[in-house]
């Protein structure tokens, strides 16, 4: 599908979603944050919900955390036009307090559905709550700046990249030392995705620092006990 066509298919799906989405946090926010940036991204990066900016701009990631990412972007000559940019919810919590798995639940198809559309190479997982969405066994502390690839019934084979979310570790030292560095991670895990894709088919966790390690997580007890829709 080329970059026109699925522009105008994510346009379709978000308007339809943003009649449609159950979710209770749409009474309280401003407007729906559906996503921003390339339809055709090999990159899509989903964070855990709308801020105050974000419910004000209908935009996610405008504020300080934004500039942050923006900033790590350039880093590695990407910019936001480059890549997709979500959530795992799509209205803002109010008092921006953590999202519930009901609400999470609510939008849960909404993302799917821009994840199938786009379809990138890599899912940037931003922060614990987007993690735990598609690997609820996992910590972030464990696994950022890695490589975890699942199937799920809904998506499909997926690789996903971990990272602290920026608004965390914006004003902690060593945790933005951690992020910078793991973001600087991002082409390679690209490029080593790209060269792993063919050669394993389990759920694996692959560091960018050494192409060659390849672990099992032993996900598939704890992906059964994950019963909604994934
Ligand atoms: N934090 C998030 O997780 N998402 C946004 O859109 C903004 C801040």
């Amino acid at each position: 599908m080329d970059r026109e066509t699925k522009e105008k298919k994510l346009k379709e799906i978000d308007e339809h979603w943003i009649k449609d989405c159950p979710c209770v946090l749409r009474e309280t926010a401003t407007q729906a944050v559906p996503g921003d940036g390339n339809a055709d991204a090999d990159i899509v990066f989903i964070g855990e919900a709308p801020g105050r900016n974000e419910d004000i701009q209908g935009k996610p990631f405008v504020g300080a955390a934004g500039k942050f990412l923006a900033e790590m972007l350039a880093g590695i000559g990407m910019e936001r036009k480059d890549v997709y940019i979500t959530n795992v919810v799509k209205y803002r919590p109010p008092g921006n307090r953590d999202p519930l798995l009901d609400e999470i639940r609510d939008c849960q198809t909404w993302l799917e559905e821009q994840i199938l559309l786009i379809d990138p190479k890599m899912i940037i997982l931003l922060g614990r709550h987007a993690l735990e969405h598609f690997f609820p066994e996992e910590k972030i502390s464990r696994v950022h700046g890695k490589v975890l690839r699942r199937s799920f019934h809904e998506l499909g084979e997926k690789n996903f990249y971990a990272l602290y979310h920026p608004a965390a570790a914006l004003y902690n030292g060593s945790m933005r030392s951690v992020l910078i560095e793991d973001f600087k991670k991002i082409p390679k895990a690209l490029m080593i995705l790209d060269e792993t894709m063919n050669e394993t088919r389990t759920n694996t966790t692959v560091s960018p620092d050494s192409a060659q390690e390849l672990k099992e997580t032993g996900n598939h007890k704890k992906r059964a006990r994950r019963a909604p829709l994934f």
